[in-house]
């Protein structure tokens, strides 16, 4: 997140000994395990705490499965593959360390309750189907969930005009931190 401006992982551990994540309408899981390989690099792995939550049970059991098809790893370099992944005949799949780090739950953001004091969200791709009264509803409940400094990523078009109307700031294009 360092190339974002946000704060570096390592010193936000250092504060709470914990990094709480959650990525929101998670589908089949690449989001949360791709987060989860990518911190690993900063900060140890019992120190990554993943919520990744969709409202379809179908999706969620394959994202718990963790296991994916030769053909949808075809852009993951070789290194990462070795490194994250375990080949099983014509599949891959995520690592155990891993997979540990994130909890996968069903969860509908249009009627469920957010858990609080997250240092980032991501929610990529969802909010477009959502009418402008949802959104402005979800804006104002992600805001109330992440803590002060926490950073909200959403997908490349889903950007946020307002972004002060809920006590967010730009930090990049589909960053925002929370003041
Ligand atoms: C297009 S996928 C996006 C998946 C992932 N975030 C990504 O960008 O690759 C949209 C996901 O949103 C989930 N979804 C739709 N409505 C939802 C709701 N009200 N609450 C939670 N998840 C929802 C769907 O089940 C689906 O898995």
């Amino acid at each position: 997140m360092g190339s974002v401006g946000a704060e570096n992982p390592s010193r936000v551990i250092g504060k709470q000994k914990k990094l709480k994540i959650w990525s929101a309408a998670c589908s089949t899981g690449e989001e949360p395990y791709t987060l989860a390989m990518i911190l690993s690099n900063l900060v140890p792995l019992s120190q990554i705490e993943i919520l990744a939550t969709d409202l379809d049970e179908n999706v969620l059991a394959r994202a718990k499965l963790g296991m994916y098809p030769e053909r949808s790893l075809n852009e993951v370099p070789e290194e990462i593959k070795r490194k994250y992944f375990e080949k099983k005949a014509d599949f891959y799949r995520v690592d155990e360390e891993i997979k540990r780090r994130v909890t996968f739950k069903k969860q509908n953001l249009l009627a469920d309750r957010f858990e609080q004091g997250f240092d980032l969200i991501i929610c990529r791709n969802v909010l477009i189907y959502f009418t402008e009264e949802a959104k402005n509803l979800l804006y104002e409940k992600f805001s109330a969930s992440l803590r002060s400094g926490g950073v909200f990523f959403v997908g490349s078009t889903e950007q946020i005009f307002t972004p002060g109307k809920y006590q967010f700031e730009t930090i990049d294009t589909f960053f925002y931190k929370k003041k």
